[in-house]
């Protein structure tokens, strides 16, 4: 059990188009081909740490019809515990309605939340020993707030990690943050979270740059978080690792794209596979900085695939790119 890890999250069916481009507001265009998939950000995270070969369980809310009985189905093949996985009566489960834009692999998503928005903390604490029994749990944002502060309470009681990806972004309490080990947002979520705009790399001078724009909002969150680790995914140029404060290596390091990516195909799921990845990577390395290049390189590699949880990959696959990456110290 101390080799597990708890997702606590949504579960979605996702509607797949892909087109030329994104559509502009107002606009119709014809899509090039469609597929029905299984997502949501609980269930792709779910299915990424059990890829890369760690037992998962999985918390989440399905609705009592067909997709969701798919969705369990195929979460059964690739060995994720959906056991307290629990079922809405009236609500339908979660859809996802996405568009992906062929040249580029880049998406976009809209939820239709269904059964999502009906998983209680009364779910979560009836499963607690789901959480309890791990020792990471991760969490995102597509279930309600009250369930996310819920689980976070029952895993500070035994010291489980907690990994918070907060997506899509819903402004969060201090009580939450400071009850977070790692959180692990994008630029878009890190501005969202600080009510501030980080302006990008075209608009600095010599000696100012994005990231160090970055790292300054960073230092202000764990000045008063001093527990809180932070991870900020940057797409195709990386993640930085920004280490809890106290911790004697207290360095943020700029983690490369993996470099050998060619152009995208797919980026749907990236960031969940990054966050199933790091959590796997803690698990196997025990430091932030080792789980985040493993992170980075699993992602870059999703992205070179077609589909979400179909283009996750394997932990050899990983361990075979790990060596080639570079990092570099940023401060
Ligand atoms: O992060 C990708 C996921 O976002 C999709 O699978 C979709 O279901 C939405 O939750
Ligand atoms: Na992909």
């Amino acid at each position: 059990p101390e080799k597990t890890i708890c997702v606590v999250g949504s579960l979605n069916v996702d509607l797949v188009a892909t087109a030329s481009r994104i559509p502009a507001r107002g606009e119709t265009i014809l899509a090039s081909s469609f597929a029905i998939r299984f997502g949501g950000k609980g269930a792709n995270q779910a299915v990424a740490c059990r890829i890369l070969g760690i037992q998962t369980n999985l918390l989440a809310k399905i609705g009592n019809d067909d997709y969701g009985r798919q969705a369990m189905e195929r979460l059964a093949d690739y060995s994720v515990n959906t056991s307290m996985v629990t079922k809405a009566e009236l609500e339908p489960t979660g859809l996802a309605l996405i568009v992906v834009e062929d040249e580029t692999g880049e998406n976009i998503i809209t939820v239709v939340s269904g059964a999502n928005v009906r998983f209680s903390s009364e779910d979560v604490l009836r499963h607690r020993f789901a959480i309890l029994s791990c020792s990471i749990c991760l969490l995102q944002l597509e279930i309600p707030l009250d369930t996310v502060r819920k689980t976070i309470e029952i895993a500070k009681r035994e010291n489980v990690k907690v990994i918070l990806n907060p997506a899509p972004f819903q402004l969060l309490d201090d009580k939450i943050l400071s009850g977070i080990d790692i959180l692990v947002p994008n630029k878009l979520e890190l501005e969202s979270l600080l009510d501030l705009h980080i302006p990008d790399s075209k608009c600095y001078s010599n000696d100012e740059s994005e990231i160090g724009a970055m790292l300054h909002v960073v230092d202000r969150l764990q000045r008063k978080f001093q527990n809180l680790a932070l991870v900020i995914t940057l797409g195709k140029r990386g993640c930085i690792v920004c280490p809890q404060i106290e911790s004697k290596h207290f360095e943020a390091f700029l983690i490369e794209p993996y470099i050998s990516t060619p152009h995208a195909v797919d980026t749907t799921g990236a960031g969940d596979c990054f966050c199933g990845a790091l959590a796997v990577g803690l698990i196997e390395y025990g430091n932030l900085l080792e789980a985040a290049r493993f992170a980075n390189i699993a992602a870059g590699i999703s992205v070179t695939r077609q589909g979400t949880q179909e283009s996750y990959p394997s932990r050899e696959q990983v361990e075979y790119l790990l060596t080639d990456n570079q990092i570099a110290r940023i401060k």
